[in-house]
């Protein structure tokens, strides 16, 4: 008997909190996979004593049962994955990685450096790590496959070649030429560490899924930072929608069974673009430091705001999602007042939806009063009944169920209704 895989995805600009839910599933899933992103993405996930580090590795690593797949829709640095990598004993057989996955390579990252100096004021605010040149490669048909590890004689030569073609803005962005001899003996140890992982993963995938499997389906980043539906251009590459996941894996939609949207009870996002909700005063540094609201890759503080009813909307449609988890609701203890967006305002139009351009939007708030502590609880009844009209509120608003609640980074502190 086949079987549907369920899906993970963030619903706001990422960090939503996806690390502790996927951990929390990926121990009842056969199969965890990423389909999209790449090491711009991050959670650290605590076993124990030990911590672990997560960007491309998928979150089924840590679930001694399961096993790993990294679809083509990632962009993958060897250099920094064989790093994460490190963090793991025994790992074959357990992790396989798309052939048709695309390689991010150093130079990658230091486009994206140099692109974001030359944008001044108006850079994206990029992780650096080289998501968008790796992606723009891909697309523009000049990328280099993971598949062609296998053979790094040829692939030095085509990426010396591709120097060569692109020689003017290499120089332009003073990016120094790789050593041929260099780059040879760094691509053969790269296919000597993951040639034993590199496979056709969506064969892979068809065999599981026909097998009767449970599979998972790890989203990285968030829809309002997708390619095509995101705040562009102030967004990531990839598409990080459910959507993405068919894209990324080479499954099709009626594969794709449960889909759960994780949010934060507010709002945040890292990097520059328009953020209709952000809390420029007292409040937003409220929540951030009480969130720990500094970002895992690059230690950037986030932007921090309120819970923005019209975007969940919109993502709420986009990914088809079926059960909401709402996570960090406890930091949202002690606050006097509780506010959600619920509209726009934009030259006297008033938008319940997200408009083409969000630039100089006005949020339009409702109010709810404000709780002492929900830290810790468990039972969706021993919250605090403002706590519980902000949450029924909240679902009324965006026309859709919060199933999943947390109410502190452990794991036993997670409401399930
Ligand atoms: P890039 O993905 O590094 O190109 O960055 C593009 C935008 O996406 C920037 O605003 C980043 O801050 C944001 N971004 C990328 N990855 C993440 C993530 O995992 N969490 C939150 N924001 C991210």
């Amino acid at each position: 008997m086949s079987s549907q895989a369920d899906l993970i995805v963030g619903l706001q600009w990422g960090d939503e909190g996806k690390g502790k839910i996927v951990d929390h599933m990926a121990q009842e899933y056969d199969y965890v996979c990423r389909f999209a992103g790449g090491h711009n993405a991050g959670h650290t996930i605590v076993v124990g004593d030990k911590k672990y580090a997560l960007h491309v590795m998928p979150s089924g690593i840590l679930n001694p049962n399961a096993k790993n797949i990294v679809g083509n829709g990632v962009v993958l640095s060897p250099k920094d994955f064989i790093k994460e990598m490190e963090q793991f004993e025994a790992l074959e057989g357990r992790l396989f990685i798309s052939d048709k996955a695309h390689l991010l390579l150093p130079y990658h990252a230091l486009i994206d450096q140099a692109r974001e100096r030359l944008k001044g004021k108006k850079a994206i605010g990029t992780t650096g790590k080289g998501i968008g040149p790796a992606y723009g490669d891909k697309v523009a048909r000049v990328g280099h496959r993971v598949g062609e590890l296998l053979a790094p004689a040829k692939l030095t030569l085509k990426i010396m070649e591709f120097f060569e073609t692109n020689r003017a803005i290499f120089e332009a962005m003073d990016i120094e030429f790789p050593i041929q001899e260099q780059l040879l003996d760094e691509l053969s140890e790269f296919k000597k560490v993951l040639s034993p992982f590199i496979v056709d993963t969506t064969l892979l995938l068809w065999e599981v899924l026909d097998g009767g499997k449970r599979v998972l389906l790890e989203g990285a980043q968030g829809t309002m930072l997708d390619i095509d539906h995101g705040t562009y251009p102030y967004v990531t590459s990839s598409s990080t929608v459910s959507a993405g996941a068919c894209i990324g894996l080479g499954i099709n939609p009626k594969d794709i069974g449960k889909a759960t949207g994780i949010a934060k009870a507010y709002c945040t996002r890292v990097g520059n673009g328009p953020f209709p909700s952000e809390d420029l005063g007292e409040q937003g540094e409220l929540l951030r430091t009480k969130g720990h609201e500094f970002g895992t890759t690059t230690g950037r503080p986030r932007r921090c705001g309120w819970f923005d009813a019209v975007a969940m909307r919109h993502a709420l449609r986009i990914n088809g999602v079926d059960q909401i988890a709402l996570m960090k609701l406890d930091v949202l203890d002690g606050f006097s007042e509780v506010k959600v967006c619920v509209a726009y305002h934009k030259d006297g139009k008033t938008f319940d939806y997200v408009p083409y351009d969000l630039e100089g939007v006005e949020p339009q708030y409702r109010s709810f009063a404000g709780w002492d502590r929900c830290e810790g609880i468990q039972n969706f009844d021993k919250l605090p009944q403002n706590a519980q009209d902000y949450i029924h509120a909240l679902e009324e608003i965006v026309g859709a169920k919060i199933n999943i609640i947390s109410t502190s980074p452990q794991r036993e502190d997670t409401i399930l209704r």
